[in-house]
């Protein structure tokens, strides 16, 4: 479904500043895996999506996409296939904008639709029906402007806007880490669910160790723009925090430093 083969990426190739961020990295992910990806900071995994989605070309390497090569694919064409949500709630949605009218505009761009067109009631009572059904009080507010909502509700719509339209792709870009744990929690069955329901094929990156393990079916480390553990299964499936930890340790020469780390929820 998702092929990465070998891509490097080199950011101020040339200067003094010189980074490799990816490096000769190679991935392949099939229809409706669920992987989540962990990694110290700046270990390259943000980058790793900004190549995925088109936010750069890559230097080397290609990227294709159930079946199609996206290599040199403009971002705003992959944003049609792609879905992604970032760590900021503000990122997501239009503040100025109500629910109704940002989820009506993410409909709308990847259905082809017309823009400005009025929006349709068949196609409102649609996204209510979905909002409802995450429980977070969403659908009675439908002409609420987006900025007036929590960061939790903002991530919701957000989610809602991804996948309306399911993507061949979604991509999760540690979307709780800024909320609170009770909101993060709840996001993130909504998150399960709605991966359930389409069968999506998606990547999450997580600052939570312990729910890389048990969220998903399959968990890769990164490292220095590359990816050092690759597991799945039964391997998976018995691996505690700690096995984990140690393999990162004896595979970088390091000790895992994410700041934001979370051991035990
Ligand atoms: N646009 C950019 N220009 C220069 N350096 C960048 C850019 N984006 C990321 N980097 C660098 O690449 C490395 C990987 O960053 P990132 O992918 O954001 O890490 P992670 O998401 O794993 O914490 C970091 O050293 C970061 O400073
Ligand atoms: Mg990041």
């Amino acid at each position: 479904m998702l092929n990465i083969n070998g891509i490097t990426k080199i950011f101020a190739k040339g200067t003094p500043n010189e980074h490799m961020a990816l490096n000769n990295l190679s991935l392949n992910l099939d229809k409706g895996e669920f992987v989540t990806i962990v990694g110290s900071n700046g270990a390259g995994k943000s980058t790793l999506f900004n190549a995925i989605c088109g936010t750069f070309f890559v230097d080397n390497g290609t990227i294709t996409l159930d079946g199609r090569d996206i290599t040199y694919l403009k971002e705003h064409k992959r944003s049609k296939i792609i879905g992604r949500v970032f760590q900021d709630p503000m990122r997501g949605t239009a503040p100025n904008l109500t629910i109704e009218e940002n989820i009506a505009l993410a409909y709308a761009r990847v259905n082809h639709g017309p823009l400005g067109k009025a929006l349709n009631k068949k196609d409102v009572a649609l996204f209510k029906e979905k909002l409802k059904a995450f429980d977070m009080g969403l659908e009675d507010r439908m002409k609420t402007k987006v900025g007036l909502l929590s960061g939790g509700q903002r991530q919701v719509v957000t989610l809602l806007m991804c996948t309306i339209v399911p993507p061949k792709l979604l991509l999760l870009d540690e979307h709780t880490a800024a909320l609170d744990p009770a909101t993060s929690d709840k996001i993130m069955k909504i998150t399960n669910d709605i991966i359930k329901e389409f069968n999506l094929t998606t990547l999450m990156i997580t600052h939570n160790i312990n729910s890389a393990l048990k969220t998903g079916t399959r968990t890769i480390m990164m490292d220095e723009g590359q990816i050092i553990l690759d597991i799945s299964g039964e391997e998976r499936k018995n691996m505690q925090l700690n096995d984990l930890l140690t393999l990162y340790s004896q595979r970088s020469h390091k000790v895992f430093d994410n700041d934001r780390m979370l051991f035990n929820e």
